[in-house]
């Protein structure tokens, strides 16, 4: 009988095969594989999987900064010689990442040849690497041409030339291209490959192997390019935020049923009358409380997920009792804020799994606002915003204030309404066992006081 090889953990339960990955993306320019790469890379480092994009074109433009369309005609001798140079040198730089313990390597180029595949599988297999290719293939030539129009006249390829030449530029850089590309079909039945067309109304999986396969498979499959923004709000005060205690299931203070009472206008104000709106909260009085005056049309949904971090036996505490009463517990969070477990609870990594699916399910959807807790609302944010785990836990988040967060090409815009009434602050500094510590004004990660802007990766 076989036997079943016992899975490895990455630490926070996520199972991860002794296998690495490189997923090498294939597709003509301006099909959003740049996108596709780096989305997949912010959600594995969200989930603390060690992931890397390599850009060929970025090697490329080391020899190369401007190039014009001619040197990418196959028929420049010298232009295919550094285009080669170019790939081989990402991929010995993938391969010695993967040789200090790299985990998904991804290889943002066009590989647009079998011929050109079939030899990163090869260098890939000589390091016992498994590769999975993700193509993009889409004929749509409005989308193409404002896909152009919204990132390539910006490349570092064109920089201060006039857009319009650079877009036409582009376009005969993809008629270059379109000269020798091969699209992934029978041939290959022997790899491992997503193929996405038109931007995902039809997908093709094969030979999909692994659980680490089919979790980036998954998510890639989940991703949408329509034009949507994600509105996020803590509930209301609550009579525990007033007293400084943690977690509990305790109703809303007077003034956080003002700012019930209020939601629905700071809503309307931000997302108009005529856009269907879903909305999601945990299973806790508070956002239940918060919720409940908005309209009846928009869709509610509560998710246990969304469920405030559980403080285990701190339940119901302040912060000056945790410290008397478990000091050692108080310090060790302090030291490793997203790592550090309540006894009998949870830590900042275990929210990040259970919120997991919530994350795949707003990969999906339009528009949604979710009105949850603090710790959990600084773990969605950290996921758009590319925040550093170690710093998320340490976010201040104001009460009584709506955040709008809206996903572009390369970056996530956020901004805020304030509803202009007051709330205590539940922030707490490292060290302070404090009631209601305001966060230093001006101070990095505030969400909201006008430092973050636009986050571009
Ligand atoms: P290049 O080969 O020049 O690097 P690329 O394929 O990496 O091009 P991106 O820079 O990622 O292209 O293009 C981003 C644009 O593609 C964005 O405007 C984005 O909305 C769009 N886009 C994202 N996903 C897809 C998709 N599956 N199909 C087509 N366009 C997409
Ligand atoms: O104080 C409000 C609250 O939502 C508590 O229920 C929760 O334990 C806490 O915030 C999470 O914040 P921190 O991780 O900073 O203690």
């Amino acid at each position: 009988m076989e036997m079943m090889r016992p899975r490895k953990t990455n630490g926070v339960g996520v199972q991860v095969e002794d296998t690495q990955i490189c997923v090498v993306m294939v597709g003509l320019p301006a099909r959003g594989k740049s996108l596709i790469a780096q989305k997949a890379q912010r959600y594995l480092a969200w989930l603390s999987i060690d992931a890397k994009v390599f850009n060929v074109g970025n090697y490329r433009r080391k020899e190369t900064a401007h190039p014009t369309a001619e040197f990418f005609d196959t028929s420049n001798a010298e232009g295919e010689r550094m285009r080669r140079a170019a790939a081989e040198a990402a991929v010995n730089d993938m391969i010695a990442w993967f040789k200090k313990g790299g985990l998904i390597g991804i290889l943002d180029a066009t590989n647009s040849t079998k011929e050109r595949r079939r030899w990163i599988a090869e260098a890939m297999d000589e390091h016992g690497i498994e590769t999975l290719y993700v193509e993009s293939k889409c004929d749509d030539e409005d989308l193409i041409m404002s896909n152009i129009l919204e990132v390539k006249t910006t490349s570092p390829d064109y920089i201060g030339q006039d857009p319009e030449e650079a877009a036409q530029d582009f376009r005969k850089r993809i008629r270059n291209y379109e000269r020798v590309y091969e699209t992934i079909d029978k041939d290959e039945s022997d790899l491992t490959y997503l193929k996405i067309m038109d931007v995902g109304k039809r997908v093709i999986i094969n030979r999909i192997q692994d659980y680490l396969q089919s979790r980036v498979v998954y998510y890639l499959m989940n991703l949408h390019i329509k034009p949507r923004s994600i509105w996020l709000s803590r509930h209301g005060e609550s009579e525990y935020n007033l007293g400084g205690q943690i977690g509990g299931d305790a109703d809303l203070s007077p003034r956080g049923h003002e700012y019930a009472k209020l939601l629905p206008e700071l809503v309307r104000r931000s997302v108009g009358d005529d856009r269907p709106l879903t909305v999601w909260t945990s299973t806790l009085k508070r956002t239940i409380q918060t919720a409940r005056y908005l309209p009846k049309h928009y869709n509610q949904l509560q998710w246990k997920a969304l469920d405030e971090l559980d403080s285990g036996v701190c339940d119901g505490m302040t912060y000056q009792e945790i410290a008397e009463a478990y000091p050692e517990d108080f310090a060790a969070r302090d030291e490793d804020k997203y790592n550090y477990r309540y006894r009998g609870g949870e830590s900042y990594r275990d929210v990040v799994i259970r919120l997991e699916p919530i994350i795949m399910e707003l990969e999906r959807s339009e528009d949604i606002l979710i009105v949850t807790h603090q710790a959990v609302l600084r773990c969605i944010y950290a996921y758009f915003m590319k925040k550093d785990q170690t710093k998320s836990p340490w976010l201040a988040v104001p009460l009584h204030t709506l955040i709008k967060l809206t996903p572009r090409a390369y970056g996530t815009i956020e901004e805020y309404a304030s509803s202009g009434i007051d709330a205590v602050s539940t922030w707490r500094g490292q060290g302070s066992v404090a009631h209601h510590e305001k966060p230093p004004v001006g101070a990095e990660g505030i969400i909201g006081n006008g430092a973050n802007g636009e986050n571009t990766p």
